[in-house]
C-alpha cells in the first residue's frame, strides 16, 4: 500500500515510500521520520516569520527600534538545538545504513551477482551457474545475498521498493562491502534503476526483481538449464548464420553455440522469457526485437549495439532464432550442452568470481567481415572501459 503521506511520490510506479520488504521498510521509516520533524521545524519558522512580520511591522511616524545586542541564551539555543537535531538525524541514518546491510559470515557466498555494464545488468547464480541478464529472480521467504561489482564504470543498484541503493565499483569486488540483501515479502515484481550517472544511456539501464514462490524460482532455474534443441524453421537456420557472420558472438553468450560465450553484452540463451529489451527501452515482443536489432541507436542512443543493417531476410531470421520462450530450445553446434548438476541446472560458478569487462580482443571468433554490413559499425569497447566519444559510436550517432 503507498503510504499516506506523500501521495505525489507515492503514487509512482515504484516508491520508496511503498516499503515491500523490511529493509526498506527500514529506510522508509527513517526517511518519513525525518521528513516529519523537519516539516514541523518549516512550519514553526514560517509560523513565526509571518507573526513577526505582522506584529512588529513599521507604521508611519514610528521611531526606529533599539538594537538589541549579545542574548547568550537565544544563541545558545539556536546554535545547539538545531546541532542535537542533525546529530540525531545523522545517528538514525547510521543505525539503518548498518541494520539494513547486515554484515556478510565468513566464507558466506552470494546467492545472486549482479554486475553492472554500461548499460545493461550480467546475473549470476553461483551455485547453479544460471547467467542471465536484466531480471533478477529472487524466491521469497528468506534475505537473499546479493554480490554488486561493475565491469566499466561505476554504476548504482536501486529497486526502490527494496532497500537502499548501493555503488558498484569496479574492480571492488569485497562481498563484504559490496553487497546488499533482497528480501520482498510477497511473489510479485519490482523495478529499479541505476542510479549513478555512467554514461550516454545511463537512464536506459531499468532493473527489475522478479519476486517468486521457492518452487516457482526452482522451476525458473531448471529451465534456465534445459538441454538445447536444434533450430526448427528455415528461417531460425538462416538467423543461426546471421548471428555468426554478424559477429554477435563477439559480444553475445548463448547457451549451446560454442563460440557464443562473450559477456560484453547480454546473455541472449533465454531473451524471449525476458519482459524487456534492451534493459527497458521496449517491451518484449518478437515484433519489438525486430525493431530494436533494425536500429538499436534509436532505441538506446549511444549503446554499444552496432546498427548492422540487416536485410530483410535475416532480420527475420535473427528475431526468429533469438526470441524464443523458454523449452522451446536453441540451437547446438556439435558442443554438448551445459554440464548439468542433479537438480537439473549447470554446475556452479567458482567463487570469487572476477567481472569481465569488454574483451582486449574483441574479435576473437573465426568472424569473417559480415557481407550484409554497410558502413563500419565499430567494434565494441575494446581496451577502454570508456563510453566511445561520440564520433566512433557504433552504427552512429543521432
Ligand atoms: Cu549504470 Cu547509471
Amino acid at each position: 500500500m503507498p503510504a499516506p503521506w506523500f501521495p505525489l511520490l507515492a503514487s509512482s510506479v515504484t516508491s520508496p515510500l511503498d516499503p515491500a520488504s523490511p529493509q526498506a521498510g527500514q529506510v522508509s521509516g527513517v526517511f518519513i521520520l525525518t521528513g516529519a520533524v523537519m516539516t514541523v521545524i518549516l512550519a514553526l519558522v514560517c509560523f513565526w516569520i509571518g507573526y513577526i512580520l505582522l506584529r512588529f511591522r513599521g507604521r508611519p511616524g514610528d521611531a526606529d527600534p533599539t538594537p538589541v545586542y549579545g542574548n547568550k541564551k537565544l544563541e545558545y539555543t539556536w546554535t545547539f538545538l538545531p546541532l542535537a537535531i542533525v546529530t540525531w538525524f545523522a545517528i538514525l541514518g547510521a543505525q539503518v545504513t548498518i541494520s539494513a546491510r547486515p554484515k556478510t559470515a565468513a566464507g558466506q557466498r552470494p546467492d545472486v551477482v549482479v554486475i553492472g555494464h554500461q548499460w545493461w545488468w550480467e546475473i549470476h547464480y553461483p551455485a547453479s551457474g544460471v547467467v542471465t541478464a536484466n531480471e533478477v529472480h529472487v524466491p521469497v521467504g528468506r534475505p537473499i545475498l546479493v554480490s554488486l561489482q561493475a565491469a566499466d564504470v561505476i554504476h548504482d543498484f536501486w529497486v526502490p521498493q527494496l532497500g537502499p541503493k548501493h555503488d558498484m565499483i569496479p574492480g571492488d569486488v569485497n562481498l563484504d562491502l559490496n553487497h546488499i540483501w533482497l528480501e520482498p515479502r510477497e511473489p510479485a515484481v519490482y523495478d529499479g534503476a541505476c542510479a549513478e550517472f555512467c554514461g550516454n544511456s545511463h537512464a536506459w539501464m531499468r532493473i527489475r526483481v522478479v519476486a517468486q514462490t521457492q518452487a516457482d524460482f526452482d522451476a525458473w532455474q531448471r529451465t534456465l538449464g534445459q538441454p538445447l534443441a536444434a533450430p526448427s524453421t528455415a528461417a531460425a537456420e538462416v538467423g543461426m548464420k546471421a548471428f555468426e557472420t554478424n559477429t554477435c558472438r563477439n559480444c553475445h553468450a548463448l547457451a549451446g553455440l560454442p563460440a557464443a560465450t562473450a559477456n560484453v553484452g547480454p546473455d541472449l540463451t533465454n531473451l524471449g522469457d525476458r519482459s524487456t529489451l534492451g534493459a527497458g527501452v521496449l517491451p518484449n515482443s518478437k515484433e519489438n526485437l525486430a525493431k530494436w536489432l533494425a536500429d538499436p541507436q534509436r532505441y538506446k542512443p549511444g549503446c554499444y549495439m552496432p546498427d548492422f543493417h540487416l536485410s530483410a531476410a535475416d532480420l527475420q531470421g535473427l528475431t526468429e532464432y533469438l526470441w524464443r520462450k523458454s523449452g522451446e530450445g536453441l540451437p547446438l553446434q556439435g558442443a554438448a550442452p551445459p554440464p548439468m548438476v542433479p537438480g537439473g541446472v549447470p554446475s556452479a560458478t567458482p567463487w570469487p568470481m572476477q567481472p569481465s569487462g569488454p574483451p582486449s580482443d574483441p574479435s576473437p571468433t573465426p568472424a569473417a567481415p559480415p557481407s550484409s554490413v554497410v558502413g563500419s559499425p565499430a567494434a565494441p569497447p575494446s581496451t577502454s572501459p570508456a563510453p566511445a566519444p561520440p564520433s566512433a559510436a557504433p552504427g552512429g550517432s543521432r
